[in-house]
């Protein structure tokens, strides 16, 4: 099996929002890979975030790509406003509407990656019949609606199922939740090579911490020392 490479996304869900600008630019600066943006409803999940004005509020800060994690429902009459507003990846929750197809062929259609993310109950088996039609795999490794929560341990076998349904297709397996230093090597090892962090970077907002900590996760998923 082909191996893609590790990508590091801070989550700007744990960022303070008052200097959004400044901590998009401090991450991207500190080494992340990709910005990922977790957009919320209150309806689909219990949080509500924010939309894509925001995110375009801070598009111009850099040029890394943004990874944009839609738990929202309905989200097909805003993937428009995502494309425009300049997100790179747009990942719907296979969950949020009946018609996943659908949407991964708008997201898709407008010159967009297509991203298709699973709750922590939802099977592997409820993306075989698009797994063609998506760029990358999201598995939750919490419910999702918040930062700072525990990584669920059944996640890894879930990640090895979700790789193994990949096999050799070019699509990324990213993780979101609870990721930390500690357990970066273990969902590296069952296949995930985007991972999804937000409080384990962000906590105490402090700029000058960050770029070790995203190296810290980088080293400990490359299985590298620095
Ligand atoms: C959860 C979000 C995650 C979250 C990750 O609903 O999708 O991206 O912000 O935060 P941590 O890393 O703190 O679990
Ligand atoms: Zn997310």
């Amino acid at each position: 099996m082909t191996t893609r490479p590790i990508r590091i996304a801070p989550s700007i869900l744990s960022a303070d929002f008052a200097r959004l600008g400044e901590e998009v630019r401090a991450i991207a600066e500190g080494g992340a890979d990709f910005i990922h943006i977790d957009v919320m409803d209150g309806h689909f999940v219990p949080n509500i975030s924010f939309g894509a004005p925001i995110m375009k509020a801070v598009r111009p800060v850099t040029d890394k790509v943004f990874d944009c994690h839609l738990m929202i429902a309905p989200a097909d009459p805003y993937l428009a406003d995502f494309a425009k507003g300049g997100a790179d990846i747009i990942t719907v929750h296979a969950e949020a509407g009946p018609h996943l197809h659908r949407s991964l062929q708008a997201i898709r259609g407008l010159g967009k990656q297509a991203g298709v993310a699973l709750n922590p109950a939802t099977p592997v088996a409820a993306i075989q019949h698009v797994i063609d039609d998506v760029d990358l795999v999201l598995v939750m490794s919490v419910n999702p609606g918040f930062g700072g929560q525990s990584f669920i341990p059944e996640t890894l076998n879930k990640l090895r199922q979700a790789k193994a349904l990949i096999g050799n297709r070019p699509i990324d397996l990213e993780v979101d939740g609870g990721v930390t230093a500690d357990n970066a090597r273990a969902i590296a090892d069952a296949g995930a090579n985007v991972l999804v962090a937000g409080s384990s970077i962000f906590a105490g907002n402090d700029s000058a911490t960050y770029a070790s900590r995203i190296a810290a996760i980088r080293m400990a998923a490359t299985g590298r020392s620095a």
